[in-house]
């Protein structure tokens, strides 16, 4: 069976133009402002202050985590708290050598360089950037055959921030090429209200707090998310209710959108289902499951699991994935060859 992954309401991409405009208006432009990551925001502001202190660009920065977590966010508010350019590409973005030598070579002092989803830049281009990242240079190879030369160009000091979902993914050379690397975890339900009070309150859109939380605790973690169900929700209590979210007209939007009380949409729900009913529950391989749910097993990985993980759901282990007790009981089946106890 096809999945409708682009149009899934939960998906922590982008799903629209509007939808990034949007984030964008929403996003935090200080550290003060950004909500959550906490230990991630004590060592950058260290590092930040510090690099300030001695008149340095800032080292090169990793950030890694599921998607939807504000590394871009995080990346813009570098650029700012160090009072430089912010430049923002994407590995995908940079083709070729002379693309990404074009960027390097009209940087400011100082300046950021954003490369989301940096492990999907082609080997070429990314062996430009380990002479750039270490040495501020440039190599180039002018001519062809026995008569080519190589000159090397200096470039201002810049500061990398690679983001990527899946750090494993890096060659080594790249990875050891970073300072500072910082690893974004899901936000907990109560951070997420606070988010989503806060964009509310840029919206200019009544919610009160147990609105704030029944939107926080469906959101899987995700900020991206949660402004995004906010906007729905926003919709539902305009047309149905009196313009205010509260906890009624959140949780109907939720529910019209078929968003569970623990923020699984459908898919997830498809997903868990089908292991069970199909392979026991597990284990069962990626591209096993993948393949029954017509989906692709990196989206399952990024996408899907990570949340299903922290929650408990679903376990991976040597041999395959593994729905828990805690799964088969969220989604009313019962767990065989075990006594059950209620
Ligand atoms: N909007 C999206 N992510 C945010 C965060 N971490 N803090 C504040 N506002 C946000």
């Amino acid at each position: 069976m096809d999945t409708d992954y682009e149009n899934r309401i939960v998906a922590p991409e982008y799903s629209s133009g509007n939808d990034s405009e949007i984030e964008y208006q929403l996003r935090p432009h200080s550290l003060s402002d950004y909500i959550g990551q906490e230990k991630v925001k004590e060592n950058l502001s260290i590092f930040i202050e510090a690099a300030k202190n001695r008149g340095e660009s800032l080292d090169h920065v990793l950030l890694y985590g599921p998607p939807g977590l504000g590394k871009t966010t995080l990346a813009g508010i570098i650029a700012n708290e160090m009072g430089v350019n912010f430049r923002l590409t994407s590995g995908p973005a940079i083709e070729k050598p002379k693309d990404l030598a074009a960027l390097l070579t009209n940087l400011n002092e100082g300046d950021v360089l954003f490369i989301d989803e940096i492990h999907r830049m082609n080997r070429i281009v990314e062996e430009i950037l380990y002479p750039a990242m270490e040495d501020n240079a440039l190599d180039i190879i002018i001519g062809q055959g026995p008569s080519a030369r190589s000159i090397r160009i200096d470039l201002p000091h810049f500061t990398l921030v690679g983001a990527t979902t899946r750090a494993g993914q890096l060659s080594a050379p790249l990875r050891d090429r970073f300072g500072v690397v910082l690893r974004l975890e899901l936000y907990s339900d109560e951070e997420l209200a606070r988010i989503v009070k806060r964009s509310a309150g840029i919206l200019d859109v009544q919610m009160d707090d147990f609105g704030a939380m029944q939107i926080a605790s469906r959101s899987r973690g995700t900020p991206r998310i949660a402004n995004r169900l906010l906007k729905r929700a926003r919709d539902f209590a305009q047309v149905l209710g009196n313009g205010v979210i509260t906890d009624a007209t959140a949780n109907m939007a939720l529910d019209k959108m078929e968003i569970d009380e623990l923020g699984l949409d459908s898919i997830d729900r498809l997903m868990l289902t089908c292991m069970i009913k199909n392979y026991n529950g597990g284990p069962v391989g990626l591209e096993t499951i993948a393949a029954a749910i017509g989906e692709e097993a990196v989206t399952i990985e990024d996408v899907y699991e990570p949340y299903l993980m922290q929650i408990g759901f679903l376990s991976r282990t040597p041999r395959g994935r593994c729905v828990t007790p805690a799964g088969y009981r969220h989604l009313g089946f019962e767990m065989p060859g075990q006594q059950q106890l209620f």
